[in-house]
């Protein structure tokens, strides 16, 4: 789409965004999120720092987009997803735009590559291919001609190899989909 016709912007997720975005990806993925092998590598993990963007129109959010620290083997990387955007504003570019910020953004940070698990022919236009077969491994099942990476730096996807695991954890865990919270109290997340 051209610039003269895109009344969206994207830009940092903020704060106050927090509840539009839990709110979105509950819509575009329903309970089944829970389940997912991804969902397992951000349980109690806070988004990577400067790399969830939105995007809105008119204040209003149409789409969302994070990132989360993880270890491929050795390797710090990144997790692409949940990516989602409204239902009746699919197909104007919002995706990919998302998507091509998060990764601007991510390679000027010095992170080294990006993966995710998702349909190969979308994510090959900002640049995904599927990883090698057995190359790198889910704590859980995968269809592993869905797990895809994006290196930022020349080489950055050969080294990738081993179990995939959060890089960090911000929060114990200690239910699927809740996490404690700083005082204590039960947090269930949405995101
Ligand atoms: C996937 C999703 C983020 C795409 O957002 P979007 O803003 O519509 O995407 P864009 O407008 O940037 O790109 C649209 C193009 O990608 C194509 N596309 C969208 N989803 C696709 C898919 N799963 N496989 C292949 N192509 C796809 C569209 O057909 C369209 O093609 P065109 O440009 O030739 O018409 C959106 O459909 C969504 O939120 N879906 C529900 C959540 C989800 O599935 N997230 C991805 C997890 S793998």
């Amino acid at each position: 789409m051209s610039d003269a016709g895109k009344e969206w912007e994207i830009r940092p997720e903020a704060s106050g965004d927090a509840p539009a975005v839990g709110a979105l990806v509950a819509k575009a993925f329903g309970p089944g999120r829970f389940a997912k092998s991804a969902y397992r590598l951000r349980e109690g993990v806070d988004p990577e720092p400067g790399l969830s963007f939105v995007a809105v129109e008119n204040a209003v959010l149409r789409g969302s987009v994070r990132f989360w620290p993880i270890f491929v083997g050795r390797q710090p990387a990144l997790l692409l997803g949940p990516l989602a955007v409204e239902s009746d504003q699919r197909g104007r570019g919002l995706g990919i735009a998302l998507m091509e910020r998060g990764i601007a953004e991510a390679k000027r940070l010095g992170h080294r590559a990006v993966i995710l698990v998702g349909d190969a022919p979308y994510y090959a236009r900002v640049g995904f291919a599927q990883l090698p077969k057995d190359s790198v491994k889910f704590p859980g099942p995968v269809d592993k001609g869905r797990i895809l990476g994006l290196a930022l730096v020349d080489g950055a996807l050969e080294s990738l190899t081993g179990e995939v695991a959060r890089a960090r954890i911000d929060r114990p865990v200690c239910a699927a989909g809740a996490a404690v919270g700083p005082g204590g109290g039960l947090v269930i997340n949405t995101g």
